[in-house]
């Protein structure tokens, strides 16, 4: 009898047309990127065909005493492998960096609503922290475009500049700051001219610390550049089925990991 392994299961379930729920992935490779802030490849082929930037996967801790799933944007993908970057935060995260390869993880996902990305532009991707690895899939799938489409990176870090050699295959133009000499609306700042003589306009996507986020915002809709936020927050199912991700917005209570994590400036109100 052939041996049914997770991935034919995906496999058929994608063929069907239906998502596949919870399931058990291989861990390919784990690493220290920086202090503190690791690489996890788990070979997931549902995700790697399907994910898009911004989304995000739950992933489910061993130790039963955490319920909670732990979501974590996609950093990157090759052939059926998926790369996560995380930094260690808590209990979760600590065991999360504990894995190998050949150890298996609990994943379920892809979830939330991507960066629209549909317009020919120049994509300004703007982050901070560990709001770096989606923009760096971000990067990953717009520099697979012969349409014109550029690719600027603007990453803010605490220290350590750990995803620029990450992003420079990618990108056509990148630019970094550490904590100790600013901040990443310095950094939009400075290559201000830069932006506004390109071939073509610039779109912000950013993700980040939410006050990070605020100022981009603040910053791009002085200038009337369009910009789309993926928002972190606290969440709980990672589906719609709870409410522990709500935020406030002038279009109500909406769910970050359902309706979002990607909103535009105005859906959240941060127009300056
Ligand atoms: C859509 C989405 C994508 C994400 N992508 C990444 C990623 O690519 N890389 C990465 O390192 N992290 C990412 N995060 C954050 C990551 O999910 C949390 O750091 C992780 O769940 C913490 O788990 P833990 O058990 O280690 O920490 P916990 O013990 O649960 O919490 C430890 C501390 O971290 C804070 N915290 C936990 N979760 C969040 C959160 N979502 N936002 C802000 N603070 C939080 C808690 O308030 C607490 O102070 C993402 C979050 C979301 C919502
Ligand atoms: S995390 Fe449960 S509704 Fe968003």
């Amino acid at each position: 009898m052939p041996t049914v392994t997770t991935q034919t299961v995906e496999r058929q379930a994608a063929e069907a047309g239906r998502k596949p729920g919870r399931r058990t992935d291989e861990v390919i490779a784990a690493s220290m990127l920086s202090e503190g802030i690791y690489e996890l490849v788990i070979r997931d082929s549902y995700v790697a065909a399907t994910v898009q930037p911004a989304q995000f996967v739950n992933l489910y801790p061993a130790d039963a005493t955490m319920a909670l799933p732990r979501p974590f944007g996609v950093a990157k993908v090759e052939g059926d492998d998926v790369t996560l970057i995380y930094q260690i935060v808590g209990a979760g995260t600590q065991e999360f960096s504990g894995l190998t390869a050949g150890d298996t993880v609990d994943v379920l996902g892809p979830l939330g609503n991507p960066f629209d990305t549909g317009k020919t532009a120049n994509y300004v991707l703007v982050g901070g922290g560990l709001g770096v690895p989606p923009l760096l899939y971000a990067a990953q799938r717009l520099s697979e475009r012969d349409d014109g489409t550029q690719v600027t990176s603007v990453f803010g870090y605490r220290d350590a500049r750990f995803a620029d050699g990450l992003v420079r295959p990618y990108a056509d133009a990148t630019h970094s700051i550490t904590n100790a000499d600013g901040n990443v609306v310095d950094l939009l700042n400075d290559i201000e001219d830069e932006l506004g003589h390109g071939s073509q306009k610039p779109i912000i996507l950013s993700c980040g610390p939410t006050p990070m986020m605020k100022a981009v915002a603040a910053w791009a809709s002085k200038r009337s550049i369009p910009a789309q936020f993926s928002l972190e927050a606290r969440m709980g199912c990672g589906y719609g089925a709870c409410v522990a991700c709500v935020v406030d917005t002038p279009q109500g209570r909406l769910k970050v990991c359902k309706d979002g994590p990607v909103f535009t400036t105005k859906q959240l109100g941060w127009e300056a």
